[in-house]
């Protein structure tokens, strides 16, 4: 006999039931009925092949779906009542249909156990959140492509150190972003090829003496066929890995792209003006805006890449197969879900709403001497310099400049010719930030001619 006090689900063996501490340290419950829907589908799944296979009756598989999916609505109107004392969402589940279906409930948990089912769950949750990343990643990469067309030839700074470099354009500059997100899109989605095999029939580590048929229920899912060994499906979390993986690198990629904007949007750049729907203001100062949207998604890469390193380490070192240490793979992987989907939808915001300044970055484009290798590539082309010569003259113009307190298109041809006497009025034109753009036709260059060539690309892959 069972004691009462014992759990319905696994106390035969047991006299009392759990300590008040045992139960808090082992319900995952808390956080694991963010699984029911894919609990759900998984345990339909597999009634409907044991019931395929003459394992089960037909009318106790039909009795076992109804009862999951009267389950399912309970949950999804927030009328069920979770229970502690059932662990999880497993056993809370399989306790509710007992009570709305009775015998047959029993039935559901032949051939498979907590161990394949858990796996099974939260891979396809996974693989669902996978999905969501590449689309909303594939949004954000079309607000990119927007701002990317509209500003194919608007000049701004590009930098290296964060100190003026050469002229680039705007365009130019988002599309770099496009090609970051879109490797990000590449990483999810050979993560998703790789996760996509079902653990279900591994039961609980070793397989089953019945006849099951693991590639009915791995097509039922949706995944491409069964995992082969039962011992690695019951204790792989190889998929969480990856997805948090890149995760990571997108959060990484966001990150940066964050930085630039708090960066372009303060009172000494102003390359851009971002919209009042994503800024906040100071409790003090009023005349503050604040790009308090960009600076929490710089951010959300700790708890993301935070949460990566915390599965490895609850993974390592772990024999085979499943440890209830497993447990813990899941609460890290929601909240690194979550604010990367939050980050992504924040950032698609923005950049659909900001404003680029074209005349101050224009202005800016031209400062801190930026067409200096336009001058050097010049006296190269045209007076057949050697280029470290070249560099050098240009070096001496340069520091003219700087002593005049002036910029380089601001020299007078006297000036210039002080320095080297070969230099012509011509050079005048590759002194200017359009023509310096406009000459940077080598492939991958910032010319407005191949930025608006891989907008049109990008329009064409994004749809
Ligand atoms: N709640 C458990 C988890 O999240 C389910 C698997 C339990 N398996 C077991 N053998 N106790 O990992």
């Amino acid at each position: 006999m069972t004691n009462d006090n014992s759990n319905a689900m696994w106390g035969g063996r047991f006299a009392a039931g759990p300590d008040a501490i045992m139960e808090a340290i082992n319900a995952s419950i808390g956080f694991d009925q963010r699984l029911a829907s894919q609990d759900i589908q998984g345990s339909c799944a597999h009634a409907a092949m044991l019931a395929a296979q003459g394992i089960i009756t037909d009318s106790d598989a039909q009795a076992i779906r109804e009862g999951l999916l009267t389950i399912l609505s309970e949950i999804e109107r927030g009328e069920f009542a979770f229970s502690a004392t059932l662990e999880d969402i497993h056993m809370n589940v399989e306790g509710r249909l007992k009570e709305l279906i009775g015998e047959p409930a029993g039935r559901l948990h032949t051939a498979r156990s907590r161990n394949d089912q858990v796996a099974t769950d939260f891979r396809l949750w996974v693989r669902d959140q996978t999905d969501a990343a590449g689309e909303a990643l594939a949004a954000l990469s079309r607000a990119l492509v927007a701002q990317a067309g509209a500003g194919a030839d608007w000049v701004m700074p590009g930098f290296t150190h964060l100190q003026v470099a050469q002229p680039v354009t705007w365009g130019h500059h988002m599309l770099a972003y496009v090609e970051m997100f879109a490797r990000d899109r590449a990483r999810f989605a050979d993560a998703r090829a790789r996760m996509n095999e079902s653990p279900l029939g591994a039961a609980a580590l070793a397989g089953t003496s019945f006849a099951i048929d693991r590639e009915m229920t791995a097509v039922a899912l949706g995944f491409d066929r069964p995992c082969a060994n039962s011992l690695d499906a019951v204790s792989d979390r190889d998929f969480a890995l990856e997805f948090l993986g890149a995760a990571s690198i997108a959060a990484m990629h966001l990150s940066r792209l964050a930085e630039e904007l708090v960066i372009w949007s303060s009172a000494q750049f102003r390359f851009v003006t971002m919209s009042d729907r994503f800024s906040t203001g100071s409790s003090i100062m009023p005349q503050k805006k604040n790009p308090d949207a960009a600076e929490l998604i710089r951010a959300k890469i700790g708890r993301i890449v935070g949460a990566q390193v915390a599965l490895l380490t609850v993974m390592k070192g772990l024999p085979l197969t499943y440890s209830k240490d497993m447990q813990e793979d899941k609460e890290q992987v929601f909240d690194a879900a979550d604010a990367l989907m939050l980050a992504l939808a924040a950032m698609t915001g923005m950049v659909r709403d900001m404003t680029a300044n074209v005349a101050e970055m224009e202005a800016a484009a031209g400062s801190g001497f930026s067409t200096a290798t336009d001058l050097a590539d010049w006296l190269v082309r045209e007076l057949g310099l050697p280029f470290r010569e070249a560099h050098h003259v240009t070096g001496a113009l340069v520091a003219m400049a700087e002593g005049n307190g002036c910029d380089l298109p601001d020299l007078t041809l006297a000036d210039m010719q002080s320095v080297h006497s070969g230099i012509g009025e011509a050079v005048f034109e590759v002194l200017g930030v359009h023509n310096s753009v406009a000459s940077r036709v080598s492939l991958g260059g910032t010319a407005p001619m191949l930025v608006r060539q891989q907008v049109a690309r990008w329009e064409e892959e994004l749809g």
